[in-house]
């Protein structure tokens, strides 16, 4: 489906839980580990449905995000039922890596193409500290296993903060060159600002060529990162909320006071 400035919307990122099993301090709230109750979150047959329902509609790839999407249970079994659906062409994922080092095998039999790492730093004290505790000893075990698995080509997510130094940023260059991962920087943004960046070496941030929409885990549309709109399928139905949401898409993204990503996946 087209938006209202001719951009064909192709990419869906799913939120599957907004919960995280870190608390990175420009990702959550102190306090916060996620704030939807059981109910209010999707089944796996509520979001295959609407998978099944949006690709004939021209949705080919997909991206599971969270909060951190391996909190969620049995997440190989949700990837085996939208891996299935026809017109489906890519299934990735972002992780924060730490569940992965058991999981990488199962996901990618279930059809699981790539997944996007975040790492910021290869220092374990900075590490911990940045996400609030994270051992970063897992991360990196996490990202061996998707290796071995074929989850590739990929890619590190690392956000730039104010504390990021140049040493870190050579230290992960030199890391991902010498394991053969791609690397993307993402400046820390502040959506209560306004203010956003390009994705370096990704697709992020290119209003003009925009293609993706959002699925929260309670089920709204969120047509961009960027705006206050989204669009509720309890109150719309599938088709009703993604239609609404597409042609609500705004050609920019401006000011948002929803200020936190950890509900929307990034
Ligand atoms: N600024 C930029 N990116 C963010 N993410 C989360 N919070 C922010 C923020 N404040 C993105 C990062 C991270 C992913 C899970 O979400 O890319 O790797
Ligand atoms: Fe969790 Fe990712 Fe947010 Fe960190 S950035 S708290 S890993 S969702």
């Amino acid at each position: 489906m087209y938006d209202s400035y001719n951009r064909h919307i192709t990419y869906l990122r799913i939120s599957v839980t907004d919960r995280c099993n870190l608390a990175c301090k420009y990702c959550m709230p102190e306090q916060v580990k996620g704030v939807l109750r059981g109910s209010e979150i999707q089944d796996f047959e509520e979001i295959t449905q609407i998978v099944r329902t949006l690709a004939p509609l021209g949705i080919s790839k997909i991206r599971l995000t969270g909060g951190e999407p391996l909190v969620r249970k049995g997440l190989d079994e949700l990837i085996r039922m939208i891996s299935g659906i026809d017109g489906i062409r890519e299934i990735t994922m972002t992780t924060n890596g730490l569940l992965l080092a058991g999981m990488a095998h199962r996901l990618a039999l279930a059809g699981l193409d790539r997944v996007n790492i975040s790492l910021d730093t290869l220092d374990p004290d900075r590490y911990r500290e940045i996400t609030r505790g994270g051992d970063i000893r897992r991360v990196k075990a996490g990202i061996d296993s998707a290796l071995k698995a074929g989850l590739n080509p990929l890619k590190i997510n690392c956000v730039i903060t104010p504390d990021t130094t140049a040493g870190e940023i050579e230290k992960l260059k030199e890391y991902c060159h010498s394991n053969d991962l791609g690397l993307r920087f993402i400046r820390q943004m502040n959506l209560g600002t306004g203010k956003f960046w390009k994705v370096e070496g990704g697709e992020g941030g290119h209003c003009r060529i925009c293609n993706r929409i959002r699925l929260t885990a309670d089920g709204r549309f969120i047509p961009c990162l960027f705006s206050e709109k989204e669009f509720g399928i309890r109150e719309h139905g599938i088709e009703g909320a993604f239609t609404r949401a597409i042609q609500q898409k705004p050609e920019k993204g401006r000011v948002n006071s929803r200020n936190t990503f950890y509900s929307i996946g990034g």
